[in-house]
């Protein structure tokens, strides 16, 4: 969450205003944080949770496993990971992973990722693609 918090100070968001970073706690125990990105061309924004996934597989590679997600805002207010952010998750959570995220000024609720996100879109293995 410290992390979480810290990465929260460096996002850009003019539009919004609205501050948030998230931070991932890798199987090998490293921490990757990340901050909300916005853009004039309001589609284009980038969240937290995305912007430190993105950062976790380019630093450490695609074989990175997520055993935790911190998401921390500067706005004193609820939220949990979006929907896009748990789809682009759920490749790489690990199966016990759990996400913690504040519900109000004062509490951070801690779940696992699969009740937060239980029937993820994904592509069915096949001879071709292994
Ligand atoms: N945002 C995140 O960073 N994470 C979420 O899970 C939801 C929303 C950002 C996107 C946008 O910059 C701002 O919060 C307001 O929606």
């Amino acid at each position: 969450m410290e992390a979480a918090r810290s990465a929260a100070v460096n996002a850009y968001a003019p539009y919004s205003g609205f501050r948030v970073g998230a931070a991932l706690l890798l199987s090998d125990g490293a921490v990757v944080a990340g901050a909300n990105v916005e853009n004039a061309s309001f589609g284009l924004t980038i969240c937290a949770e995305r912007s430190a996934l993105v950062g976790a597989v380019s630093e450490y590679g695609p074989t990175i496993r997520i055993r935790a997600i911190a998401v921390a805002n500067l706005n004193s207010s609820f939220s949990s990971p979006c929907g896009a952010c748990r789809q682009m998750l759920a490749e790489f959570v690990e199966e016990n992973g759990v996400v913690l995220y504040p519900s109000s000024e004062t509490v951070i609720e801690n779940h696992p990722f699969a009740e937060l996100f239980p029937f993820p879109f994904a592509i069915p293995k096949t001879e071709s693609a292994e």
